[in-house]
């Protein structure tokens, strides 16, 4: 068995998780402090998000070098020193790459544009008539570059310009920042809209369906795609006991599924799964998964991000039994689960309330558009508050505050009994994860009945119900309560299970 099979993964969003320096941006000095908190916790692995320097546009999404520690985290010594003693608790980090785009301001691009015939022209994907495309903030995906008088393409920000896979310089580039960055001792990486890197020069329109809204066909998941995930998958692989997981921009499980395994990266976020509207869905979802990775692959468990609403408010409608059973799916199924901060204290979303207190670049571009389109501003600022990804990322609960100084983007008054009451059974469910029950791989039994979830994994049955009160027949034999989110009655006929119930028991002799 892999480490990373075993391990549950603690996502990072660096500038929100712990200011050690009192600027009211996370850094390395802080998520230094707090590694006593992981390991308690019992997390096993932390992704952190980008830290390398970059204007920000996108928050270290646009990264300007890849290198070099960004300042406002601190330095490589800190970055080191943070590894290292990570390292010591037992606890593995893998960090972001983002090889699709690279900022505007990074000296590859500034090359490029100075003039047609730079010699990193050919790095970056130029067109003199642009095609249909959308960037996925919205918005179109070609800017005009003045200097050098054509258009670049840009999938996300115009300040993010997307990188010409086709050519081998590129490749080899992004190696050495795949070899810099493991050498430093990185145990793998997250790879950001890892399928949409650009590997034609072929541009169709995309379709636009009955809504007027752009389908995003060609430009992800380009022909040539599937060779290249193998190619970075195995280029990782052949360094050592390196973990990759890679981002891909779809909530389709075929899709999703195809890139992950032993010819493409270890595993792949599963958004059908994580980043649904309502939790309506997750228990056929669910289903789904268990059959296409019953081959022994493993798909990702996460219901949070920074890109998302929190758990909190969009799937548990900020009540506690929900999120807690969704944190024992989450925690308990066959799978590699990641957390996202401070979902383990059921933190809620931040909604800023003005566009002058909005920092996500999504949420900002919307509200542009709106403006663009001839709406009111309360119209266009309700349009920017449901696309703003600022609602996940207000700074973390701490008993002595996230900062001294004022937090880069606005707070969530904490709630710190119930956070203390999260954090007991987020704990109680990771400890159980690591032992070698829930390591196994796939079920031992996996049962829906309406809304009603059941699978046994090792000698453990876990039932969570999706749907109101009722009562299953015990065909289980002896049942000994392990843990709960509420009480529940049983006994050797029935097991009643409360609306919302999610329970484990222990199957067997008692
Ligand atoms: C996915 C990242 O998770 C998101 O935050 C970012 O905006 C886009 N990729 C572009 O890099």
């Amino acid at each position: 068995m892999k480490w990373w099979q075993e391990t549950v993964f603690y996502e990072i969003y660096m500038p929100s998780f712990k200011d050690g320096n009192d600027d009211g941006i996370g850094d390395f000095k802080g998520l230094r402090e707090k590694i006593p908190y992981l390991a308690e916790l019992g997390i096993g692995g932390v992704w952190l998000t980008p830290f390398y320097p970059s204007p920000k546009v996108d928050n270290g999404y646009d990264v300007s070098d890849y290198y070099a520690v960004d300042a406002d985290f601190g330095t490589m010594a800190d970055l080191e020193a943070f590894i290292a003693e990570a390292h010591a608790y037992g606890i593995r980090v893998i960090a972001d790459m983002v090889v699709n785009h690279v900022s505007t301001e990074h000296a590859w691009f500034k090359e490029a544009r100075l003039a047609r015939d730079s010699p990193k022209r050919d790095w970056f994907v130029w067109q003199d008539t642009p095609n249909n495309w959308e960037s996925f903030f919205g918005g179109p995906a070609w800017e005009w570059d003045a200097s050098s008088e054509q258009y670049y393409y840009h999938s996300f920000a115009k300040e993010q310009v997307d990188l010409n896979w086709r050519n081998e310089e590129v490749v080899r580039e992004i190696w050495n920042v795949f070899d810099f960055w493991l050498d430093k001792g990185l145990d793998g990486f997250r790879l950001d809209v890892i399928n949409n890197l650009t590997l034609t020069r072929n541009f169709p329109d995309n379709p636009v369906d009955a809504n007027g809204e752009q389908v995003h066909i060609f430009d992800k998941d380009q022909p040539g795609m599937d060779a290249k995930m193998a190619e970075i998958g195995a280029y990782i692989r052949g360094k050592g006991d390196y973990f990759t997981v890679g981002e891909i921009s779809s909530d389709k499980l075929s899709d999703i599924e195809k890139y992950a395994g032993t010819d493409g990266l270890d595993v792949t976020f599963n958004f059908n799964f994580g980043s649904v509207a309502s939790r309506d869905g997750i228990v056929a979802e669910l289903s789904r998964m268990q059959e296409v990775y019953a081959d022994g692959r493993m798909p990702t468990l996460f219901f949070g991000s920074h890109d998302m609403s929190r758990s909190w408010n969009r799937l548990a409608d900020g009540r506690e039994d929900v999120a807690q059973m969704l944190a024992m799916l989450m925690l308990t199924a066959h799978g590699v689960p990641f957390v996202y901060f401070g979902e383990e204290l059921g933190m809620a979303d931040f909604v800023p309330d003005s566009v002058d207190a909005m920092r996500d670049v999504q949420g900002i571009y919307a509200y542009d558009l709106e403006l663009e389109a001839g709406r009111p501003a309360d119209e266009a600022l309700r349009v920017a508050q449901d696309k703003t990804r600022d609602k996940a990322r207000a700074p973390m609960w701490w008993p002595e505050g996230f900062s001294q100084g004022v937090a880069w983007i606005g707070e969530v008054p904490p709630d710190f009994e119930r956070g203390r009451r999260m954090f007991t059974f987020y704990q109680a469910l990771i400890a159980l994860r690591k032992t070698a029950d829930f390591c196994e791989p796939g079920y031992r039994a996996f049962d829906v009945d309406g809304a009603l979830l059941m699978y046994v994994r090792g000698d453990y049955l876990v039932c969570l119900n999706f749907g109101e009160a009722r009562e299953m027949e015990n065909r289980w034999g002896n049942l000994t309560e392990i843990l709960a989110n509420q009480s529940i009655v049983f006994d050797a006929e029935t097991v009643k299970l409360p609306e919302n119930a999610a329970v484990i028991f222990k199957v067997g002799e008692q």
